[in-house]
């Protein structure tokens, strides 16, 4: 689907409700399915069915999902619904903004499964049978909790399960909550419901009751796959709908090459996008928008988020990577960290229980083993010796280190931070350097070594005394 393919319709995303279910702290449409919150997945769908104009109810946590949407949909409509008092009450506080629409799709905010296609279908329906509304209804096993669909003489009502009488509760079509009405007609409709029902609200369904009287059809459109149109309303059907996306996502990418050799742990981001002959071993999340390019191996236990990797990368095992950038052939881990802003370059090797933080390392570059790079430059070349760290934070501000091409940096060298080392430098093992080095040159910066002869035995011997005299007194 194009975009523009709807013109004439809008959506409008129900998420002010409270999900007192999941007991969060959290509002329930922002808890994270795959590192994204649960209102991105149907603000995606709309985007994904081509339609170009949205706004969110939202009411519960609104500054949080305020903030979320100017973040991360900053071209859909906010409206705030002050309380709760139903689902026909949501839809008309944001009747300003919608009535300048022909048509207006409405939909819950907790549906994390709903495919675009979905949408598409109901819209063009909707379009083609001219209807005052059109909605998704699906067939249920249980339908419980759900609003019935009752149809009397080619009437369409939907009767909520806290309404509804023991013959009409035992009715498997129920109601999706995902709508698209005329919204000449809804604007009027809306202004004649009532809260006179057992929750003492107002109930959107009551228009698409009311909406049969018109001269408009009411149109209903059955989606084969119900578990498509699931919200999620506890942690439960959280856990379920992420592992279902986790599925459909995995799966996807598995047909176009990228292998897993155990696809239940194994955790891809909607946003993440895979080159083909990737290995993914168990344990593995690839979250936020991250690409990883073509041949790399993603070693069991790592974390991968808002990072690029390169072609041919080998993540050994167990290393955390955020928002940065490795490029080709570099091999890291097992077990390191590389984060904010990190750039790794051509065939740099990082090791075993190294963290890397903002730093930049050159091509051929290596830090092997147990250091902390943090704010630094480390050149083409340069080898990093074990236990080095960059002491970079003086206890007010970060400082930056930066190390040329091709230098040597002795084990356990602390490199107190603002410091340069020029090309080709060394450093003697166990140096503080707090001065700048030149090009080619070695810096020492420890105590020199001292031998004692015979102190071991000097020393035992006074002991000994020691112990005697203790014993007279
Ligand atoms: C609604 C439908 C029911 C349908 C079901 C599908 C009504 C009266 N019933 O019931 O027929 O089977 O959805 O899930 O519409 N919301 C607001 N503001 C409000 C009230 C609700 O934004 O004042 C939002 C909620 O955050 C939620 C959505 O609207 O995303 C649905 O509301 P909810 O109260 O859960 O309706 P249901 O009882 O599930
Ligand atoms: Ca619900």
């Amino acid at each position: 689907m194009r975009e523009k393919d709807f013109p004439d319709i809008a959506a409008l995303v129900l998420a002010a409700g409270k999900g007192t279910r999941m007991k969060s702290d959290t509002p329930k449409v922002l808890l994270p399915l795959l590192g994204e919150a649960l209102l991105s997945y149907p603000l995606a769908a709309v985007r994904g069915a081509g339609l170009e104009s949205c706004g969110v109810v939202f009411g519960h946590g609104a500054s949080r999902v305020c903030a979320f949407l100017e973040n991360a949909f900053p071209e859909v409509t906010g409206i705030h619904q002050e309380e709760q008092r139903g689902t026909g009450h949501a839809v008309s506080v944001a009747q300003d903004w919608w009535k300048q629409f022909r048509h207006l799709l409405v939909l819950p905010g907790d549906l994390p499964l709903l495919p675009p296609e979905a949408l598409t279908s109901l819209c063009r329906e909707h379009i083609s049978r001219n209807a005052a509304c059109t909605f998704l209804t699906m067939r249920l096993e249980d339908p419980t909790g759900y609003g019935r669909v009752v149809e009397k003489n080619g009437r369409i009502r939907i009767v909520e399960e806290k309404d509804a009488l023991p013959e009409e509760k035992a009715i498997r079509d129920v109601n999706s909550g995902i709508y698209v009405f005329d919204t000449a007609l809804l604007e009027k409709e809306l202004a004649l419901i009532s809260p006179d029902n057992a929750q003492n609200e107002y109930y959107l369904t009551d228009v698409v009751d009311r909406l049969g009287a018109t001269q408009l059809p009411v149109v209903m459109v059955c989606w084969p796959i119900p578990q498509d149109l699931f919200g999620v309303n506890d942690p439960v059907q959280l856990a379920d709908a992420e592992r279902r996306l986790r599925d459909r996502i995995l799966g996807a990418w598995m047909r176009r090459g990228v292998r897993c050799v155990d696809p239940a742990s194994v955790w891809i981001g909607p946003k993440v996008t895979l080159a083909e002959d990737l290995l993914i071993e168990p344990n593995v999340q690839i979250l936020g928008k991250t690409h990883i390019g073509a041949g790399s191996r993603i070693g069991t236990g790592s974390v991968v988020r808002d990072s690029e990797l390169g072609k041919c990368c080998t993540l050994v095992a167990y290393v955390v990577i955020q928002d940065s950038r490795v490029e080709g052939n570099s091999r890291i881990g097992p077990f390191a960290f590389l984060r904010d802003d990190t750039t790794i370059r051509d065939r740099a090797l990082v090791g075993k229980f190294v963290e890397i933080k903002k730093s930049d390392i050159g091509d051929d570059a290596k830090v092997p083993h147990l250091s902390y790079i943090g704010d630094a430059h480390v050149g083409a070349g340069t080898n990093i010796g074990a236990g080095t760290i960059t002491c970079n934070y003086d206890g007010v501000k970060k400082n930056r280190t930066i190390i040329g091409d091709d230098c040597f940096i002795g084990s356990d060298t602390m490199l107190v931070a603002p410091v340069e080392l020029g090309e080709g430098a060394m450093t003697g093992a166990g140096s503080v350097i707090t001065e700048d080095v030149p090009a080619g040159a070695l810096a020492i910066g420890r105590a020199r070594q001292r031998n004692i002869p015979g102190w071991r035995a000097r020393k035992a011997g006074s002991s000994e005394n020691d112990a005697t005299e203790g014993g007279k007194s």
